[in-house]
Formats: structure tokens, sequence, C-alpha cells
């Protein structure tokens, strides 16, 4: 057995959202969520295994060499490694190297893809077998919930049936329905109040009660739509509940405003677009950042559109891809100078 595993592992737009837990620590949601695995915006890591009780180590691997990982982000990491050492039953001291295609924090699921990327590449350098409803447990319990979408392909529910503690399926390959997401971004950088403390106060907010009450419809209707490649039947629903979780978030006790002047001129611009025939539709994770779902055809369209407006500063093209993939080659190698 080599002692290193690299993986990529791919974040995930939320169709509707996981907003909300009924245990944070532990990524237990209150409402089913159904997401798009995507393609560009991954998370690669290695995971080197070290001798028996080696402290580890987690690095951020950059073009000018490796960086130690600090803050919350490293107290994760650490945390999560220690609970895969006990599934994994064993004593090895784990060293990770990480690094995003994509601005973390900033509304793209950096954290989704981090510890899916951390889940499979630990297990897979201790080569230790697991399921991919074992990872999705595995990575959900890192406290990113929606990690535990990013170990699938395609079109996403967590949890799937009745159980919130049930991990995610798959609804359809990516295979199935070729849809771009065009991640426009108006903000770069951390922003100001986490998804954890957004979870937190979730339940603050007088339209709480309302949205759990609609979810279950809204995740009928997005399944539906899913099935039958409908974007014209998915969209609406993308972007009422997308707007729903920023209304949640306005109205929380501390109130949480995620958006920036640019969110609005390209939700106007989406809107305008649709006006004049062109299929787009927008949604948001906890950020200021916009990522529009079109078919094929329409992004050259929405992407040139969008990238003049005033505020952003780009745009990544997206679309929807497969689950986590080993890769050669090693994060520690690469950014070694
Ligand atoms: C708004 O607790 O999974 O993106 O760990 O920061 O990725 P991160 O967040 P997590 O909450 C995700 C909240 C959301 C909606 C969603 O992805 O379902």
């Amino acid at each position: 057995m080599s002692n290193e595993y690299t993986v990529s592992a791919p974040a995930n737009i939320a169709f509707i959202k996981y907003w909300g837990a009924t245990d944070l620590e532990r990524a237990i949601p209150c409402n089913a969520s159904i997401s798009m695995t995507l393609r560009e915006c991954v998370s690669r890591t290695t995971v080197r295994v070290l001798a028996p009780g080696a402290p580890d180590e987690v690095w951020h691997a950059t073009d000018g060499g490796m960086t130690p990982a600090d803050g919350a982000f490293r107290d994760r990491a650490l945390a999560h490694l220690e609970r895969l050492r006990g599934w994994a039953k064993t004593d090895r001291g784990l060293a990770v190297a990480t690094r995003n295609s994509f601005p973390a924090a900033a509304g793209i699921a950096s954290s989704a893809s981090g510890f899916a990327a951390l889940t499979v590449a630990a297990l897979g350098a201790l080569g230790v077998e697991a399921t991919t409803q074992e990872l999705s447990v595995l990575a959900r319990r890192s406290g990113s919930g929606s990690a535990s979408r990013s170990v699938m392909g395609g079109y996403v529910q967590w949890p799937d049936g009745d159980d919130p503690e049930a991990p995610a399926r798959q609804l359809a390959p990516a295979s199935h329905w070729d849809l771009r997401d065009v991640v426009v971004l108006v903000q770069i950088g951390p922003k100001g109040v986490s998804s954890l403390d957004g979870h937190r106060r979730a339940t603050s907010s007088p339209h709480y009660e309302r949205r759990q009450a609609l979810i279950p419809d809204r995740l009928a209707a997005v399944r539906a739509a899913i099935e039958a490649r409908d974007l014209e039947r998915l969209g609406p629903v993308i972007e009422e509940d997308a707007i729903e979780l920023h209304l949640i978030a306005m109205s929380s006790t501390p109130s949480i405003f995620y958006w920036r002047p640019a969110t609005l001129r390209v939700l106007e611009a989406v809107r305008r677009m649709r006006h004049c025939g062109i299929e787009a539709w927008s949604t948001m994770d906890a950020g200021a950042n916009v990522h529009v779902i079109c078919t094929p055809q329409a992004e050259a369209e929405v992407v040139a559109e969008l990238e003049q407006l005033d505020g952003v500063h780009g745009v990544i093209r997206d679309g929807v891809g497969n689950g986590p993939e080993p890769i050669r080659g090693s994060l520690f190698e690469e950014s070694r100078s």
C-alpha cells in the first residue's frame, strides 16, 4: 500500500438549501436538500500516512509552497482526522495538503468539497474501504452538511428518506442532464458570517417555519423537474428557495446580510434575460455570489451579459459533474519550492 492518496472532490450548488440544523456539530439537518455537483470548482487533497501516534498536519498547498492551515478550518480538519482515524481503527498520524480551484469561503461550497476530499483521501491513504453511503455520512460528520452531497456526482438529495442522519442519494448521474452553472463573483474573500452561524440563527426568523412547511412540495417539484430535464419547471422553484434562504438570514436575530449591491444587479439582469427568452435562473448559497443555472445553449450569452455588470469581478463557467476521483501526483510534491 502506498502511504499517500490524492483526490479531487467537487463543490456543489444547492437547488433546495440546507438551512437550519437540530444538531450543528454533527450537521443533522432540519430539512432535506437537493444539489447539483459541480465540475470545475473542486478541492484537491493529498493525505499522507505518518507513523503511529505522530501529530497530524494540515497544509494549504499554494504556488509559492506549503502554508500551515490556521483558524477554524484547521480546527475542523484536525477534529475530522480524529474522527476518521476512529472509524478506520488506526493510530497513524495523517498529513494533509489541500488546495481549492476557486475562492474559499465565498458562497461556493468550499467546505463541502474540502471535507468530501479530506474524507475520501484519508480513507484512501489508510487503505480502508468505504461505500459511497458511508463516505456521505462520514463527510457530513465534519460539520459541513453539504459535504455529504459532494461525495456523489450529478443530482443529489440529502438525506435520503425520513431519517435526518441518513446518507445522501444520487437522484440522477451527471450524464442525465447537461446543466450549466455560471458562477458570478461579486465578492472574493471570506463572507462576514459563516454558514454555521447562519444555521444557528435560522430558527429565530419569523419566516423559518413557513419555509419548512413549503419544503416537501419544493423537493418533489425539483425531483420531477430533474427527471423530466425541465428547466422551466426547475428554475422558479430554485430561485424562490434561494431568495427565501436570504430572507430568513436577513430576518434572523442577529440579522445576516450576505448580498452586495452587485448581487441585486445580477438578479435583475437574469430576470431581464428571461423576458428576452433566455432560460436562466439564479440561486445563491450563503454568500454574495450568484450561481446562474442555464442550458448549454444559453451559457455564452449569460456570461457575456453578466460579466460586464458593474461590481462583477469575473465569472466561473461551471456545470454538472461527477463525484470525487482519485488523481495522480501529490500536492506535497507539487508545492515543494
Ligand atoms: C447555504 O454547513 O454545509 O450552502 O460547510 O459552509 O459549506 P459549508 O456549509 P454547510 O451549509 C450549507 C448551506 C448552504 C445551502 C446548502 O448547500 O444546502
